[in-house]
C-alpha cells in the first residue's frame, strides 16, 4: 500500500497546504440559510432538540404486518392519512399541529411549532402529500399495564421481533446505535425490560399519565401484544450478562453491520462492512489521496473527537478508485466501542467522510 518513502514524499510536499488540503475540500456543506424541505424536516432530527426524528417513530406507510419499507415496525402509528383524521393522540387533539407539536415536546426535547411558521407549513405539506382523500379513522394507542408472567416466552421468536421493533433505536441484535444504547450485557431481567416497554415516556407528558422516564416512546397494546412483548422480554435477558468476544471468530452482534461513508472532501466514499470480530472490509472506496495524516478512524459515536480510535495505518498518499481493503481492529473489545467509521485526518481532527454502523 503505502511505502515510507511515499509518506515522506508527499507530507514534504503537501506541508505548505496543509489547512487548505485538510480544512477545506469542496464539501457539500448545506447553505444555513436554505430552508429545509417537509420530508426533510420529517426526516431529520431538530438541531435543537434530541436524536429523534420524526420518521424515528412514525413510517409514512406500512403492510399488513406493520412493517415498513425497511422492514421496521416504528412505535407509533404511521402517518399515511394522518392528516384526514378528525382526532388524534386519543382523541385530545383536533388538530394535527398540536399532535405534531406534543410530539416535538414530549418526544423530541423540541420546542412547539407556530401555525404560521415556514417549517410547520412546509411539514403540514410533506403530511398531506401522505394522504388520499376523505376521512380516515381516528386510531387508538392505549397504554398497558406490563405483563409478569414469562413462562410461554420464547427468546428465538423474542430476537426476531427485536430486530424489527427495537433495533430501530436499539441496532440490530440489541448491539446499539446513534439512538439508543446497546441492550447486550446490560443486567435487565425480563421483568424490568417489559416495565420498560410499556411505561417509558416523559413524566411531564399532559396526554399519557403514569410514565416513568426517558424519552424512549412505550409501546401501546395496539402496536405490541402482551405475547410479543414477553419474548421480547426474555431474549434481551438471554444476553443480559456481558460476553467476551475473541478475533478469529464472528460472534459479536455487530458481525454484518455496514456503513456507507458520505463524501465531505477529497472525493471520499465507499461501503464499510463488519465482516467478523476483529476484521472490517470497505469496498467501492474511493479517496484522492489528498491530506496529511489521514487515517480510518472508529468512534462510539458519529463525534470523531470524542473516544475515537486508529482503525489500522495512514492511507494518504495513494488513489484509491473503487478499491477493496481489509482492515483490523487490534481486538475484539474495539467493535463495542465501534457506532461509526471515518476517513479521518487527524493533524486537524477533520473528516473526510464518514458512516454510522447499521
Ligand atoms: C419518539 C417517538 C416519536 C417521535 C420522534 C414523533 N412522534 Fe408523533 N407520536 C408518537 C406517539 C407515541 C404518538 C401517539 C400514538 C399514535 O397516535 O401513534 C404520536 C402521535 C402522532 C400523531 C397523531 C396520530 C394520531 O392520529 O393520533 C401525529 C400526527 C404525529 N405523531 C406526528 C409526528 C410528527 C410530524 C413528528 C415529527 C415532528 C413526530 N410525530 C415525532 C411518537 C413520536
Ligand atoms: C424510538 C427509539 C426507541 C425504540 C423504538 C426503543 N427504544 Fe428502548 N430506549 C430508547 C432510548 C433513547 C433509551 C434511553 C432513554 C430512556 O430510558 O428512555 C431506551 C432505553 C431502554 C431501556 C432501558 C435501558 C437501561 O439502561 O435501563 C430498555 C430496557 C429498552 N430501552 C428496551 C427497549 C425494547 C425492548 C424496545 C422494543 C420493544 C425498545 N427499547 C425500543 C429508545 C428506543
Amino acid at each position: 500500500m503505502l511505502s515510507q518513502a511515499t509518506l515522506k514524499w508527499s507530507t514534504t510536499l503537501v506541508v505548505a497546504s496543509l489547512l487548505a488540503a485538510c480544512g477545506g475540500g469542496g464539501g457539500e456543506s448545506e447553505n444555513p440559510s436554505t430552508p429545509l424541505s417537509g420530508e426533510q424536516l420529517f426526516s431529520q432530527a431538530d438541531s435543537a432538540g434530541n436524536q429523534f426524528s420524526c420518521s424515528t417513530c412514525h413510517a409514512t406507510s406500512e403492510n399488513d404486518q406493520g412493517l415498513d419499507e425497511q422492514g421496521l415496525h416504528r412505535p407509533a402509528h404511521s402517518l399515511l392519512n394522518a392528516t384526514r383524521r378528525n382526532a388524534f393522540y386519543n382523541g385530545s387533539f383536533s388538530e394535527v399541529i398540536d399532535a405534531v407539536n406534543n410530539c416535538r415536546v414530549d418526544w423530541m426535547d423540541a420546542s412547539p411549532y407556530a401555525s404560521d411558521s415556514a417549517q410547520w407549513l412546509s411539514l403540514e405539506e410533506y403530511l398531506v402529500s401522505l394522504s388520499d382523500n376523505g376521512d380516515a379513522p381516528e386510531i387508538a394507542f392505549n397504554q398497558a399495564a406490563a405483563i409478569s408472567d414469562f413462562s410461554a416466552a420464547d427468546p428465538n421468536a423474542g430476537h426476531d421481533l427485536f430486530n424489527q421493533t427495537c433495533a430501530t433505536c436499539h441496532g440490530q441484535n440489541a448491539a446499539g446505535s446513534n439512538l439508543a444504547r446497546t441492550l447486550v450485557a446490560s443486567g435487565l431481567s425480563a421483568q424490568q425490560v417489559a416495565s420498560k416497554v410499556r411505561s417509558s415516556g416523559p413524566t411531564s407528558s399532559r396526554y399519557f399519565s403514569n410514565l416513568s422516564g426517558g424519552n424512549m416512546p412505550f409501546w401501546s397494546e395496539q402496536r405490541l401484544s402482551d405475547g410479543e412483548l414477553a419474548d421480547i422480554a426474555t431474549y434481551v435477558e438471554s444476553i443480559n450478562t456481558a460476553q467476551s468476544y475473541t478475533c478469529n471468530a464472528s460472534d459479536h452482534p455487530k458481525v454484518g453491520q455496514v456503513a456507507m461513508l458520505s463524501t465531505l472532501s477529497h472525493g471520499v466514499s465507499g461501503r464499510v462492512e463488519i465482516l467478523d470480530n476483529c476484521t472490517i472490509e470497505v469496498s467501492d472506496f474511493n479517496y484522492d489521496g489528498g491530506g496529511p495524516d489521514v487515517l480510518f478512524y472508529g468512534a462510539p459515536s458519529s463525534n470523531y473527537n470524542q473516544g475515537g480510535f486508529a482503525i489500522g495505518d495512514t492511507i494518504n498518499g495513494p488513489i484509491y478508485n473503487n478499491d477493496t481493503l481489509q482492515l483490523s481492529l487490534d481486538n475484539a473489545e474495539q467493535l463495542d466501542q465501534l457506532a461509526g467509521i471515518s476517513v479521518w485526518c487527524r493533524d486537524f481532527s477533520v473528516s473526510f467522510g464518514d458512516g454510522l454502523f447499521n
